[in-house]
């Protein structure tokens, strides 16, 4: 049985974890430019794989095959995630590799998330970001629900904008049946809940609300309400052409409100940008785009915002 993944409250880092479902929507790349644009505003910043499938950052940012990477810390081979952190050739910013080995576990066990989750909040660091899988596997939502800067990547087509949505969901579920996972009738409720089509007709959160005062009373259903309002990711628009589309992200703020009482920390939008582009179709590394870079120049401005 999975239990709550804690944090002790000594000073930490704050933690981003940058998640949206579907592969291909610029997670890695998102993670990287928010990771560059918090390192222009002086802060030192960490950058995780935590892509257990696909590590791939390295190579994003032109760096060698490291010979040390996250297994090593849950192997035990190093005792913690400062010794296997690597400088980036941008000074402020270190990188954690991350280790596809971690992938034959397939759902590695609470104990190696609650390992590396403890490591990286006390990173002597401003800010960790974690760059997550696709998918709504338990890893990636886990590590998506502990960060205090949840970051939600899609891009402007409507799927993507569908995915989104299913992520927020699957994470608001996986967080509420973690909540409810010592009281059986309670779990029962959430789990067929999580049914769209379920035949008690709860669609929204806010049925779901109404269904546990009806069978559990008013406490239980207020302590379901804050469970889900904890949940305040930050939603980017990645690869935006042109004005409206910057409107996806907005399009799931109004509906994650609307029908999972989720409420955004903040809504923003990267445009595309052909240099990014250029760069990964020829190997170049990421950190090589010019300040100019209007998707570099957008990171650096959002991060601005969202640490002030
Ligand atoms: N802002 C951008 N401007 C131009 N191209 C972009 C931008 N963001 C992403 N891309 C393009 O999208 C591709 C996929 O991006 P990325 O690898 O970051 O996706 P991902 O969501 O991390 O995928 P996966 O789930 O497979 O890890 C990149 O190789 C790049 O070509
Ligand atoms: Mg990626």
């Amino acid at each position: 049985m999975e239990a709550q993944i804690q944090i002790h409250p000594k000073k930490r880092a704050h933690i981003w974890a940058i998640g949206g479902g579907k592969g291909g929507v610029g997670k890695s790349v998102v993670s990287i430019l928010l990771a560059l644009g918090l390192a222009n505003h002086n802060q030192n910043t960490v950058l995780v794989d935590a892509d257990l499938g696909a590590a791939n950052l390295h190579t994003l940012m032109g760096m060698k095959t490291p010979n040390r990477n996250l297994n090593d810390l849950i192997s035990q081979k190093y005792d913690s995630i400062e010794e296997i952190c690597v400088q980036t050739p941008i000074s402020n910013l270190r990188l954690v590799c991350g280790a596809s080995e971690i992938l034959s576990y397939a759902n590695p066990p609470l104990s190696h998330k609650h390992k590396i989750v403890q490591s990286i909040a006390h990173m002597a660091a401003d800010h960790v970001i974690m760059d997550l899988g696709a998918g709504t596997s338990f890893n990636v939502l886990d590590f998506f629900l502990i960060a205090d800067k949840p970051v939600v990547v899609l891009t402007p087509q409507p799927i993507s904008i569908q995915n989104a949505y299913a992520f927020i969901r699957n994470a608001v579920f996986r967080r509420l049946s973690r909540m409810a996972q010592k009281h059986p009738s309670l779990h029962e409720l959430v789990r067929m809940a999580m049914n769209p089509k379920n035949d008690s007709q709860i669609r929204t959160i806010a049925d779901l609300y109404e269904a546990v005062q009806n069978s559990h009373g008013e406490k239980s259903a207020e302590r379901l309400m804050d469970t889900v309002h904890r949940i305040r990711p930050i939603l980017i628009t990645n690869m935006a052409r042109e004005q409206r589309d910057a409107n996806a992200a907005r399009i799931i703020q109004v509906v994650a409100e609307k029908y999972l009482n989720v409420q955004s920390q903040g809504v923003a939008a990267i445009p595309f940008d052909p240099l990014v582009e250029k760069l990964i179709a020829q190997m170049l590394p990421i950190t090589a785009l010019p300040k100019t870079s209007r998707a570099l120049a957008n990171a650096t401005a959002i991060a601005g915002k969202l640490i002030s």
